[in-house]
């Protein structure tokens, strides 16, 4: 579903990300593991359009989708969710979710997906008139999940979002991911640092040590604390 080769990025002069290959397959839960600065967001941005590749090259269905602004690639099926959520703080609930769907133009679909997104997360049916910025940081990384579904994406991008929860949010947070890749087929692409709750939903696992890839297959032999530890 998304290929990407030889990716080079960075910021100004300073390349950050150097020939990183990734590719995600349809219906997978791809997992991005390393250190703080290791270049996950970076790489994450890249792929998404927010920042220019400096070499290599980015297909998505097939379609090479490079320079792509990332409002195509959202009309076009893919949704990324930043690190620290992304929602419209200052916003109801009820509205952040309105706006999550603004690239649909057939806007007869909106009912039956709110309700789809209310039956996933309830808490956001009851708080659907709170301010987005009030909400818990559990309660708002579902509002940014919910806000990505309005669009029924094909491709989800997440960077960390674990980041700041309790044990038993991101419990429910991975739990909710693994439940929209299971029931809508949704294709997943995540950053995650939390592996305990993060490798036992993924179906394949890339590790990036300072900008390069030096781990990509199964996520079973990192279940071992000491394999896992060898690639940090
Ligand atoms: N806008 C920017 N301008 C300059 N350097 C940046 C910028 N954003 C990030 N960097 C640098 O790029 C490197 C990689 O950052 P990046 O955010 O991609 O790492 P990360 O793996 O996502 O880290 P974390 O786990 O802390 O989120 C870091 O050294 C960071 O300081
Ligand atoms: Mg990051």
């Amino acid at each position: 579903m998304l290929e990407a080769t030889g990716v080079a990025a960075g910021y100004g002069r300073k390349r950050i990300v150097h020939g990183v290959d990734l590719a995600v397959g349809k219906g997978e839960i791809v997992l991005v593991l390393g250190h703080n600065g290791a270049g996950k967001t970076t790489l994450m941005r890249t792929l998404f359009g927010l920042l220019p590749a400096a070499e290599g090259t980015i297909r998505y269905e097939g379609r090479d989708i490079a320079g792509r602004r990332p409002a195509e690639n959202v009309a076009d099926g893919i949704a990324f969710i930043p690190q620290g959520h992304g929602i419209f703080r200052t916003l109801s609930v009820r509205d952040n979710l309105d706006l999550g769907a603004f690239v649909e133009p057939d806007k007869s679909l909106l009912p039956e997906r709110l309700d789809t997104v209310f039956r996933m997360f309830p808490i956001l049916k009851e708080r659907a008139s709170q301010i987005g910025g009030t909400l818990s940081g559990g309660q708002q990384q579902m509002l940014a999940i919910g806000m990505a579904l309005m669009h029924a994406p094909r491709l989800v991008i997440l960077d960390e979002p674990s980041i700041g929860l309790a044990p038993n949010l991101v419990d429910k947070v991975m739990e909710a991911i693994a439940y929209i890749n299971r029931t809508m087929g949704t294709t997943i692409l995540m950053v995650e640092q939390n592996v305990k709750y993060s490798l036992p939903i993924a179906s394949r696992v890339a590790v990036l040590k300072t900008g390069r890839k030096i781990y990509d297959g199964p996520p079973d032999p990192l279940h071992d604390r000491v394999e896992l530890m060898k690639l940090f």
